[in-house]
């Protein structure tokens, strides 16, 4: 029987957010949203971590190689939202709200499609130090 482990990987993307419902006043944007509200967008140093559990391989000794996952973080996640407009620049978040919720659903989403079914996936995404978000839950 193969042993299970979690391999990780931390990586850094930098992008800016407004969080509002258009149907709704400014009023009642800023008492849900409040700063994050700002008509001007604002930014966030985002900290993400990978985590694929799964067995580890036999021959090679690896979960998933990390230089792979990385390129693929690269690829799917970084050269998507680094140092993007999150609401302007994306088209993931056109009419999605970039709260970190939907941010790291989607980033489950982008890199679940790129992965082996057998390994399971879950995002950390800090949006701040102390404000962060897993999926799945
Ligand atoms: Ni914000």
């Amino acid at each position: 029987m193969s042993t299970i482990v979690t391999v990780c990987r931390n990586e850094h993307f930098n992008a800016a957010h407004r969080l509002y419902v258009k149907d709704w006043s400014d009023a009642q944007n800023n008492e849900v949203f409040g700063k994050c509200n700002n008509a001007n967008y604002h930014g966030h140093n985002y900290n993400l971590t990978v985590e694929l559990t799964g067995p580890i391989d036999e021959q090679t000794g690896y979960v998933y190689d990390l230089k792979l996952l990385s390129d693929m973080i690269k690829e799917e996640v970084l050269d998507k939202f680094d140092h993007k407009n999150l609401n302007l620049d994306t088209e993931e978040f056109k009419t999605l709200i970039p709260t970190a919720e939907n941010i790291t659903v989607v980033i489950y989403n982008l890199l679940r499609k790129k992965l082996p079914e057998h390994l399971a996936l879950r995002i950390k995404l800090y949006e701040t130090e102390r404000n962060f978000v897993i999926y799945p839950a």
